[in-house]
């Protein structure tokens, strides 16, 4: 959480640089920002609460320099003020820091440097005043290593020593990359900041720091010994990080599952069966992943059942330390996550490495900390996804589980085959009518503050999905139940017309969930029915085609449209649902 930009190089509007590089790492924490730069020997800064992207920015207008750097926030420590907005600077003004991460000591390092030299609630503060303390009798990259040897819990930060024409970048725990343009250099959090200027990337890995100035060096913090940085090559191109024809990111990328399946399933044989042969050989196999990624996962475990007839694990990746236990040498790992940094996952990656297991992960962001400190790894190929809720990246994530589960069966191709068809479901169902039908069931609901959804087996996750993606979206209250559990409680919220979405896939166990449907028709509830058969107890039906056990992928769709339509229609950018952000780099 929180974005972190920094420029050095050739071009001499680097503030203009950072505030674009920001804006584009606004989906990681959007409720302050802030940039900083060296203008002749003096600190020029610049702090706001709010979002970049509607900030007036004409303060900036001909200021010249070559070096800056910035940081979009969501709070951790300290609340919502212009005063806890990052960059954070030394009582002297000299050292200057942007940080995303927690600071677990920072009580401790407050005694240490003096209390009153504080003056923002963050933990971040500490990191500025440390690095100044040492400043008094060191160089810059010594007293940056000095002082974070006393840091405890995780960091990515850039700091400025004005006075000094470099930059020093180090991380440990949250993500950092390196953009190598032809005479500049970017710091950021995430790719798709930098990627209209280069597409080469230099990787900061845990416990390691760079000198960022006219050429870079890296430095193992715990050895202090140079590191050799291999330059990556980033086969992203730059327009599909931006919104294009849409409005919204959360709609384009809701629209690109039109190929975003086919390029998800379009993987290695070899790589599939290995890893098939990898789950089926293990004892004891574990899915996890958070949020959307958790529901993923738990759809996985009913993919597994149905179609590997394998039993799997499923724990969401906060609830993982309980399992920590049962992990062995012979146990798998499958984690799965969008931007491949989300902390509770690796740290349920660490558990299982520290017992000898081994770590699967499935992710879309190349070379994030999760795909490049697992033992395998596939990608999704999903292109980047901006908007905060996960869309695009949940349906992909779904094929690859579904087609590993194939290929246990010894059913690679067919597994392939069934999701292409889905996949070209997708695109038929992506119509403009389809659109504007989601769109006035979405109209006919609005002013509702409850909505309730049902599935079973294989579409049980897909209601607690839909749950997800209406809350965040539109802050309208959802909930998501197992079908058959209605009785049980549940059913007592049900009122005259209250909005209940019944998903109802064509396999065994619909004539059930007609039945629970029914029950809550009973008790005066709106039904809007999703599934391909129209059934007598649906007041609204949103039709899908019938892809057989793939059936999660295309009723997810409506969903996450539903929940589009609901969000504009409430009045909520979908982009930056409020509370949120993108990357969930915190525990
Ligand atoms: O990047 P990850 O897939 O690991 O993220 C996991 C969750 O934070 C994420 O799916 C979250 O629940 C989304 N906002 C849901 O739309």
């Amino acid at each position: 959480m929180c974005g972190i930009f920094g420029y050095i190089g050739k071009r001499d509007n680097a503030l203009d640089l950072v505030i674009e590089g920001l804006k584009k790492l606004e989906y990681r924490g959007y409720d302050s920002w802030g940039v900083a730069a060296d203008m002749n020997g003096k600190l020029f800064i610049e702090k706001q609460v709010g979002k970049i992207s509607e900030a007036d920015l004409s303060i900036f207008m001909g200021k010249k320099v070559q070096m800056a750097m910035g940081h979009t926030r969501w709070a951790t420590h300290g609340g919502v003020t212009q005063v806890n907005a990052h960059p954070h600077f030394s009582w002297d003004k000299k050292i200057v820091v942007v940080h995303n991460g927690i600071i677990e000591n920072y009580e401790e390092i407050k005694e240490f440097v003096g209390k009153e030299k504080f003056i923002s609630q963050t933990d971040t503060e500490v990191i500025a005043h440390l690095i100044a303390f040492y400043r008094q009798t060191m160089p810059f990259k010594e007293a940056v290593l000095a002082a974070i040897h006393k840091l405890k819990g995780r960091y990515a930060i850039v700091v400025m020593n004005v006075g000094e024409p470099y930059l020093i970048a180090a991380r440990r725990g949250s993500p950092l990359i390196l953009g190598v343009g032809k005479g500049e250099y970017f710091l950021a959090s995430d790719i798709p900041a930098f990627l209209e200027y280069t597409q080469n990337v230099m990787y900061l890995d845990d416990n390691e720091l760079a000198v960022v100035g006219q050429d870079v060096e890296f430095t193992n913090i715990e050895t202090g010994k140079p590191i050799e940085k291999r330059l990556v090559n980033i086969d992203w191109k730059a327009e599909s990080a931006d919104k294009g024809e849409f409005e919204h990111f959360m709609l384009k990328e809701i629209m690109e599952q039109k190929d975003s399946i086919l390029r998800a399933i379009n993987q290695d044989d070899d790589e599939i069966l290995e890893i098939a042969e990898a789950i089926k050989k293990s004892r004891g196999c574990f899915f996890s992943g958070c949020g959307t990624a958790g529901k993923v996962c738990m759809t996985g475990e009913y993919f597994f059942s149905m179609i590997a007839n394998r039993h799997v694990n499923f724990a969401s990746a906060s609830e993982f330390p309980i399992y920590h236990h049962f992990l062995r040498p012979e146990s798998l790992l499958v984690v799965v996550s969008q931007s491949g940094e989300t902390a509770d996952v690796l740290e349920a990656m660490d558990a299982a490495k520290k017992k000898g297991a081994k770590v699967l992960s499935i992710v879309n962001v190349a070379g994030s900390t999760i795909a490049r400190t697992s033992d395998y790894s596939l990608k999704i190929n999903a292109g980047p996804e901006k908007a905060v809720a996960s869309t695009k990246a949940a349906t992909s994530q779904l094929a690859v589980l579904m087609l590993i589960a194939y290929a246990i069966r010894g059913e690679l191709q067919e597994g392939r085959r069934v999701l292409a068809e889905t996949a070209s479901a997708v695109n038929d169902m992506l119509n403009p009518r389809f659109l504007t039908y989601v769109k006035d069931v979405a109209e006919s609901i609005k002013s509702h503050e409850n909505a309730y959804i049902i599935g079973k087996a294989e579409n049980y996750p897909m209601a607690l999905e839909a749950a997800i993606k209406i809350q965040e979206v539109s802050y309208m209250h959802a909930e998501g139940f197992a079908a058959g559990e209605l009785k049980h409680g549940p059913i007592a919220l049900i009122s005259k017309g209250t909005p209940c979405i019944s998903i109802i896939a064509n396999d065994e166990v619909k004539q059930d969930i007609v039945s629970n449907t029914m029950e809550l028709k009973a008790r005066g509830a709106l039904i809007i029915g999703i599934g391909p058969e129209r059934f007598k107890v649906f007041d609204q039906w949103i039709k899908v085609p019938d892809v057989g056990v793939a059936s999660p992928l295309v009723n997810l769709v409506p969903i996450q449209l539903l929940a589009y339509y609901l969000g504009v229609l409430r009045g909520h950018n979908p982009d930056m649902p409020r509370n949120l952000a993108k990357s969930v780099t915190v525990k």
